[in-house]
């Protein structure tokens, strides 16, 4: 194997067809279901939220599907991104192992969110939507939507949840700069936010809240559509370009991943860099061992249950088989804003309980140490979230120390933090603490889940 860095694609070489797991998934994905009657949702049921194309995305079992050519002009901006080997950071380390990360931090918004914002807005934009709504945690999202949304013409109004808007000023200014408007969530504008408030007027919000926020005013005029972050299986399809190009430059460094780390919040970023990898391996190529990481204040997949529920917390959204902490459950207000989801994707759920991953959850002050540890060695200031997968390459790395194993690991190093310094002076200050949930209100919240018959 080669002592290069960096292995980089040529605009050429970039994928030309997103990469559907659901082709290679050796059960089919549950249904997903109407929560008043209990019966599958089929594609009308969800044209009010989405346009046709996305609608039939979110259900095809096709292998491949064709990314088309305008969206690859704009993902040529940015794409194909880089992948590095960390050895600064495998020497500081002292191990044995090889560490490679893709960084999606490359893109105009400082993540992987534009992969799936500039798909979504270009479908929405063929099928004559002029506006789009949507919710936002840390902000990549929103700021990544209001970026694809000016691309193609489309107004974007963002839900920012409440704790985020306040902690990361600089993301709402970055929507405004792509011409957005950014509210925080809960507000006063949808009868939901207003219910909340009531309640309680200093709530810190939830990405529950906020896209039942979204829902309820995209379905209020014709003209306007719904788009998700994360999720879904078409966000997570998009994704995949991720790991398709992590497999064309794995190739290149001339090695395969024993193991592929990513962090997980509704599961897009970890979907985009894992699901090549799972397929490839359904398919009878190399099995790699797959790792989740997601935070401890907020773990679905290492303390949720694996049951129907809704996405949103106003119950709006159909029924989808995950794991889950309730949709009534209200995460701690810890940094990685992006992570601080109730649910996880259908998909990747699924991979759970098949076998096809392995989660583990970190909690946010040794996950700031290893994103520390990682900018003194790599120079890249890792965003919150991504100081998760931080996390886990490096327990890996030094597993692969103690047993004296040279594995090769990849990870997701999905976003730059440059707008979450206000994180790392807290960090360096002492004042950024472990949050805990509070164990009633996830009993609570886990007793309320939506009573479905077994067997669904
Ligand atoms: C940098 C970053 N990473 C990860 C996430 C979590 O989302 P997902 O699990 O869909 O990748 C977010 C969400 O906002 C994010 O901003």
């Amino acid at each position: 194997m080669s002592d290069q860095t960096k292995f980089l694609l040529s605009e050429d070489q970039m994928p030309k067809a997103w990469y559907n797991l659901q082709a290679d998934f050796p059960k089919p994905l549950p249904t997903v279901l109407h929560p008043g009657t209990l019966q599958p949702v089929g594609p009308d049921d969800l044209a009010p939220l989405f346009p046709m194309a996305l609608i039939m995305q979110e259900v095809t079992t096709e292998r491949e599907v064709e990314i088309p050519e305008p969206v690859r002009d704009v993902y040529r901006l940015w794409r194909p991104a880089p992948l590095y080997r960390a050895h600064r950071l495998e020497k500081i380390l002292g191990t044995p192992a090889k560490i490679f990360y893709k960084y999606e931090g490359v893109s105009p918004a400082g993540s992987h969110k534009p992969n799936t914002a500039v798909a979504q807005a270009f479908f929405n934009k063929e099928a004559g939507v002029k506006r789009l709504v949507t919710e936002t945690g840390a902000g990549q999202w929103g700021t990544s939507l209001a970026f694809a949304g000016q691309l193609y013409g489309m107004e974007v109004e963002v839900f920012q949840v409440r704790v985020s808007y306040d902690q990361k000023p600089y993301r709402r200014a970055m929507m405004e700069t792509y011409g957005a408007r950014c509210v925080a969530s809960p507000s006063m504008e949808t009868e939901y936010g207003r219910s909340v408030l009531a309640k309680r007027p200093d709530h810190p919000g939830s990405l529950g809240i906020a896209i039942s926020e979204a829902v309820e005013l995209a379905v209020q005029r014709e003209d306007t559509k719904y788009a998700l972050g994360s999720v879904l299986n078409h966000v997570l399809l998009h994704q995949t370009i991720i790991g398709l190009e992590s497999m064309q430059q794995m190739e290149m460094a001339d090695t395969w991943p024993d193991v592929v780390v990513g962090c997980t919040g509704g599961g897009s970023n970890f979907a985009g860099i894992a699901f090549p990898f799972i397929g490839h391996g359904l398919r009878g190529g190399p099995k790699p061992r797959i790792v989740a990481v997601e935070p401890a204040a907020c773990p679905s997949m290492t303390r949720g249950k694996y049951a129907y529920d809704f996405g949103d917390t106003a119950k709006m959204t159909p029924l989808t088989k995950m794991h889950t902490l309730g949709s009534q459950f209200t995460p701690p207000g810890f940094h990685a804003g992006g992570l601080r989801y109730h649910g996880m994707a259908p998909m990747v759920s699924h991979c759970k309980e098949l076998g096809l991953l392995e989660a583990v959850s970190y909690h946010q002050v040794e996950c700031f140490e290893a994103g520390v540890m990682f900018a003194r060695a790599e120079g890249i200031v890792p965003a919150p979230e991504a100081n998760h997968a931080v996390k886990g390459a490096i327990a890996e790395a030094l597993r692969c120390k103690a047993e004296g194993k040279s594995e090769t690991i990849l990870f997701n190093l999905c976003g730059h933090g440059h707008l979450d310094m206000a994180a790392y002076q807290k960090y360096f200050v002492g004042e950024l603490t472990d949050e805990k949930y509070d164990e009633s209100e996830l009993a609570m919240a886990l007793a309320g889940l939506p009573s479905v018959p077994d067997g669904l």
